[in-house]
């Protein structure tokens, strides 16, 4: 759990103070303290290499390094990221003209795994951005290589990796990355978060601990999701248990920010129960995923992605041992066999269910 800087800040706006300005916001608006506590400095924070060929942080934005920065924020309890590529050229370069040289770490992967270990980095994002096309590198082998490096630095940095799915690392990044991105970047748009969801459905038994699927960064207080939207991305995450990095400007108040801080789905979320969750059923079409819980009974999701209200007795759709009394986390309200007698939900809402021991 944690947060990264690039659904909110990119290029000028990438700047230590902006990084410090959000940690220090997660400390005291209560995401450090649920769990999100890895603060991650994604794309734009370079200025370059220098002669020896390490790479250098942006000198204005950045006046007294990354180290500095890492310093201030581990002193609030918190750990770091940072992001690279393994190829020669970093997205921000390819798609957003950033203006540097050099910045991907191709043929530097142990200067970089060490310069980010010197830095006491805890989390790498090493992300692709065309490099098999770019400089023609073997994705599997290109993300082998920079977790022995980070191995090799005897410093404990997680390796997310993001490759949007394109060669399922779920198949083969367990033991190479502690987690992996499953598809294309999540926008803040009902259309990008449905589909994101649906691509979900058949490969959520591949998560687990030590490797994570990784449907990408929330975009909860973003663009033009609505409550409910909001709500079925976090339901959709926590039952997948999948990594929660915030995407929202923590520095502002959004109302459903507040929904992140949620602890019943929170709970969910970073609970292994023994495996992973799987899409029970579908009823109408929309899912209803299941993932036992480790105190007990199994969470549900049941999310509704139609555009017309959902109403429907479960109860002939599910196991006897499902029909039992849980809390719902958005209302907090019990809910029990009768409930799943008549389930409504509006229009791209969704009930997040933890059973009550
Ligand atoms: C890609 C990634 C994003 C972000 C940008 C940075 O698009 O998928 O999450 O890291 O690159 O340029």
């Amino acid at each position: 759990m944690g947060w990264n800087s690039w659904n909110c800040l990119r290029h000028d706006e990438v700047t230590a103070q902006a990084i410090l300005d959000a940690a220090s916001a997660m400390a005291e608006n209560g995401m450090r303290d649920v769990g999100y506590n890895t603060v991650v400095i994604d794309d734009h924070w370079q200025q370059g290499r220098d002669r020896v060929g390490r790479l250098v942080a942006h000198r204005e934005r950045f006046p007294d390094g990354i180290e500095a920065v890492t310093d201030a924020i581990h002193d609030l309890g918190m750990r770091v990221g940072i992001y690279s590529v393994p190829g020669s050229t970093t997205c921000g370069q390819f798609y957003d003209s950033y203006p540097a040289d050099d910045l991907g770490s191709l043929g530097r992967e142990r200067l970089d795994a060490q310069t980010f270990a010197s830095w006491n980095i805890d989390f790498l994002k090493y992300d692709w951005c065309r490099a098999h096309l770019n400089d023609g590198i073997d994705v599997r082998a290109a993300y082998e290589l920079m977790s022995s490096e980070l191995h090799d630095t005897g410093r404990d940095i997680v390796l997310s990796i993001s490759e949007y799915g394109i060669w399922k690392p779920w198949e083969w990044a367990y033991g190479v990355a502690n987690m992996w991105r499953t598809t294309d970047d999540l926008k803040p748009t009902w259309w990008s978060l449905a589909s994101t969801i649906v691509q979900q459905y058949p490969i959520s038994q591949f998560s687990r601990p030590g490797g994570w699927n990784d449907p990408d960064m929330l975009q909860v207080g973003n663009g033009s999701l609505t409550t409910s939207e909001v709500r079925t991305h976090l339901s959709a995450w926590a039952i997948t248990n999948a990594p929660l990095m915030a995407g929202n400007d923590p520095r502002q108040q959004h109302p459903d920010v507040s929904l992140m801080l949620n602890p019943d789905m929170v709970a969910i979320d970073q609970d292994w129960g023994g495996t992973a969750s799987k899409v029970y059923g579908y009823v109408g079409d929309n899912p209803i995923f299941a993932k036992p819980m480790s105190t007990g009974g199994t969470a549900l999701a049941i999310l509704n992605l139609h555009d017309r209200v959902f109403r429907a007795d479960l109860r002939p759709h599910l196991p006897a041992e499902y029909l039992t009394t849980y809390r719902e986390a958005w209302t907090g309200a019990m809910f029990d066999e009768h409930d799943f007698g008549a389930v409504e939900l509006a229009p791209h809402d969704s009930h997040l269910l933890r059973p009550i021991a």
